[in-house]
């Protein structure tokens, strides 16, 4: 735990004035001696959201909150306390002086406040300098204007090779720029990962700076974004851009709007719709759907209305609904993203599609499945009418089920119960098929797995030989071990006992010639005594190997065993006593891989 001084408390609180902070999130009003607005803690038409100068206070005669700058950013950014102040002292420059404070964040707040830098870099590039003008024109040529660009904090990388990096290796170190995934290195030089692309910062849920998309604009035949690589801070899997900015609106319209990219984000707030996230392009993963899930119970997918979007949101549908959250879908006409929505139509279309026109699962896959089939040639009805079946047969009950293909029936002018009829008759044939299937998938498993156990074992023999001859630290490991554990070959155990013998003499290191010792030694085999420079001694690589190696002996004692009692030659004595060591083997088996998945697992 890290303590902040009182006096630092103070300092942060002179900076940080409560109607400045308080008013880059909400407009406040002049009202008499204190500032009014809408307050963002609950929704309401008119302001009585108060906030004085004077007192340092802000205070809502509507839900009651009140408090000083530190409470508001705590509930505003659902922050805690501590880290409220910390939040504050980023913003005002003020340095923390902890009592106590461990590497790891240190480290972290380091690289946040590179990152902050870098944003203001790019931003200034963008909106100060002429170098950025080519950027600003295509901007605004989509209608982004400067307010809203300050905004999203929205940045230009400017052409030349290395300027960030001039800009930042004054005051810090080479590897950190590079870490971040904001400088290259080759050869002696340095340059800039982002050069002549439109900046978007992508922040955490706190507005800390994560990393950075960059994009082209103009006309260059690159990758249309470039995403900061994978670092200690970006990891695209749990980001969610806009998050941050999006809380308020969240927790005020009780739902979140999902999108595809980053203008769909920035033209839907423009449009009024400021509750909007998006995942990057990218599918969905359970670590987003569970931040989703932190901040509300209900989620709109606005994904693009091409093939690919409507099938990413059916994906998503199904993860989301794994989280617990209600999920509701807007079809925005085909080949049309959510921005080009907005300026075909108007805001106003946009804000109702996304009140009035919303789909929920149901009617979503039957949109999907049958309005967009044209249903006046039969073989567009049969395909549609086969993807209905299989969704029904897969996902609903047989009250929506009934709903459906009454619908259908409509659609198509045909009976509900023809349908029906046909319907049952795709269970019987789906049912069949299951049954095949599932048999040919069980036999595809086993030898799958059979495949698997074998890959591992050879990988983990190998191991073990090699760490034996090039790492003095494994071989204490290895020889304690060395009567629990199988190769895959026999050939092998016969090495290693060989190289054990030559240890225990005293040879090992000085005078092991392999090609003496065993004559008919291939160049195959050889390998497997050579060390790779490349890789050094990995503890957990070897305790890994031994492991599967001692599951591979427990297991084809217990494969011999069942072989032996499934003969059928046994007396019912050795029968029992088979029985019993097979069960006793694949406890032990059982405890073996539970042991490694778990040590796994800790090692991420
Ligand atoms: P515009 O086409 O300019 O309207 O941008 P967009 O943001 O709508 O892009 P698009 O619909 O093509 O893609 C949606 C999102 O996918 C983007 O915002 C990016 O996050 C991501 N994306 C698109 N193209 C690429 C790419 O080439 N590389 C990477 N890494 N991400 C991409
Ligand atoms: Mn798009």
């Amino acid at each position: 735990m890290s303590r902040i001084s009182q006096r630092k408390i103070d300092e942060v609180k002179q900076a940080a004035d409560i109607v400045d902070v308080i008013g880059e999130f909400v407009s406040l009003q002049s009202s008499g001696k204190s500032m009014k607005g809408l307050c963002p803690f609950h929704n309401e038409k008119t302001p009585s959201f108060h906030v004085s100068k004077e007192r340092q206070l802000f205070n809502c005669f509507g839900c009651g909150e009140k408090g000083d700058v530190f409470k508001f950013v705590s509930l505003y950014k659902r922050l805690n306390y501590v880290e409220s102040i910390k939040f504050l002292a980023d913003k005002y420059n003020i340095e923390l002086d902890f009592f106590e404070q461990n590497q790891k964040t240190t480290n972290l707040d380091r690289y946040f406040r590179i990152n902050e830098l870098a944003k203001q870099f790019f931003n200034l590039q963008l909106l100060n300098l002429e170098s950025g003008n080519l950027a600003l024109n295509y901007l605004k040529s989509r209608n982004l204007d400067e307010h809203t660009l300050n905004y999203f904090e929205v940045g230009y990388a400017p052409k030349s090779s290395n300027s960030l990096w001039e800009n930042l290796s004054k005051d810090y170190h080479d590897f950190e720029l590079i870490n971040l995934g904001l400088v290259n290195k080759k050869d002696n030089d340095f340059f800039d990962v982002f050069r002549n692309r439109v900046i978007f910062p992508i922040h955490n849920e706190h507005g800390k700076v994560l990393g950075f998309s960059g994009r082209t604009f103009d006309n260059d035949d690159s990758a249309k974004y470039i995403n900061s690589t994978q670092t200690d801070l970006f990891n695209k899997s749990e980001i969610l851009y806009n998050l941050d900015k999006a809380i308020p609106f969240i927790t005020r319209n009780k739902r979140l709007v999902l999108m595809e990219g980053f203008f769909d984000v920035i033209s839907a707030h423009i449009a009024g719709v400021k509750e909007c996230v998006c995942s990057m392009g990218t599918a969905l993963t359970v670590n987003q759907a569970q931040m989703i899930k932190s901040h509300t119970d209900n989620v709109v997918i606005c994904y693009d209305g091409d093939d690919a979007g409507v099938k990413a949101a059916y994906k998503a549908l199904f993860l989301l609904n794994k989280v617990g959250l209600n999920v509701r879908i807007a079809l925005l006409p085909e080949k049309m993203d959510p921005d080009e929505y907005i300026k075909k139509n108007s805001p106003e279309s946009f804000r109702n599609l996304l009140k009035d026109n919303l789909y929920d699962q149901y009617d979503f896959v039957y949109q999907v499945i049958v309005k967009r089939h044209d249903l006046s040639k039969a073989s567009e009805i049969e395909s549609a009418r086969i993807s209905l079946f299989e969704y029904l047969h897969r996902n609903a009950s047989s009250t929506i089920r009934e709903i459906y293909l009454k619908k259908f029936g409509k659609d198509i002018d045909v009976s509900y119960n023809d349908l029906l009829a046909d319907y049952h008759y795709f269970q019987l044939e789906s049912a069949k098929l299951d049954n095949v299937r599932r048999r040919k998938e069980l036999i595809k498993n086993s030898e799958n797995s059979i495949r698997n156990h074998n890959k591992a074992v050879e990988a983990a023999s190998k191991i073990v030989i090699n760490y034996f001859v090039c790492y003095e630290e494994a071989r204490d490991i290895i020889k304690d071990k060395v009567e629990q554990i199988k190769l895959s070959n026999p050939r092998q155990m016969q090495f290693l006992y060989a190289l054990i013998a030559k240890l225990k003499d005293n040879l090992l290191n000085d005078d092991f010639q392999l090609k003496r010792d065993f004559v008919d030694i291939t160049e195959d085999e050889l390998k497997l005594f050579k060390k790779d420079y490349k890789k050094p001694f990995n503890e957990q690589e070897i305790t890994e190997s031994i492991s599967i190696l001692i599951e591979h002996k427990l297991s084809s004692e217990s494969d011999f065993r069942q072989k032996m009692v499934s003969e059928g030659s046994l007396n019912s004595k050795e029968l029992e006593e088979h029985m019993r060591k097979i069960e006793e083997l694949q406890n032990q088996i059982r405890i073996i891989r539970r042991n490694r998945n778990g040590k796994k697992a800790n090692n991420g």
